[in-house]
């Protein structure tokens, strides 16, 4: 099983950027948290982060030959812009959890709209670095163990 964890623009920042919403804990602290979880559970977790959108697209496409069962994105402000990373997505065809650190609701109201979630399985928002675990976990329980 393969789960593969995508990080949209700024999340690079983590730790450093605005913590007053995003929490302190860095994205590298997050990441590894997530690595482990998977190998606890007999999976591969891969994560990437871009602050490209073509990169984030490019990575999409690759998961149609790489073995990828499932995917938890947080698109970060791609969330509210980007058609093209949602059209990566529904080209691919591979279930999908979004996930934001933030609860977006309760914030301006350009976050509000999201151009993934119709498509999600599932939206984890406001939960902070817990929500990538919780979406990992359903992920886990959602793909097919067969090793
Ligand atoms: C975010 C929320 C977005 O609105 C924002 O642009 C981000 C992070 C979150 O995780 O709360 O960069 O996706």
């Amino acid at each position: 099983r393969k789960i593969l964890v995508l990080h949209g623009p700024n999340l690079n920042l983590l730790g450093v950027r605005e913590p007053q919403h995003y929490g302190a804990d860095t994205l590298a602290a997050i990441n590894a948290r997530l690595v482990e979880q998977g190998t606890l559970a007999g999976a591969t977790v891969e994560t990437f982060q871009s602050n490209r959108e073509f990169e984030l697209i490019e990575r999409i496409h690759a998961t149609l030959d790489d073995g990828t069962d499932f995917i938890v994105i947080n698109p970060a402000a791609f969330t509210h812009t980007s058609v093209a990373l949602r059209d990566a997505l529904s080209g691919v065809k591979k279930p999908f959890v979004e996930v934001h650190l933030s609860n977006v609701h309760a914030r301006e109201s350009f976050r509000h709209h999201s151009y993934f979630s119709d498509l999600a399985v599932g939206v984890i928002c406001g939960l902070g670095a817990r929500g990538y675990e919780y979406a990992l976990s359903f992920a886990l329980s959602h793909t097919v163990k067969t090793s």
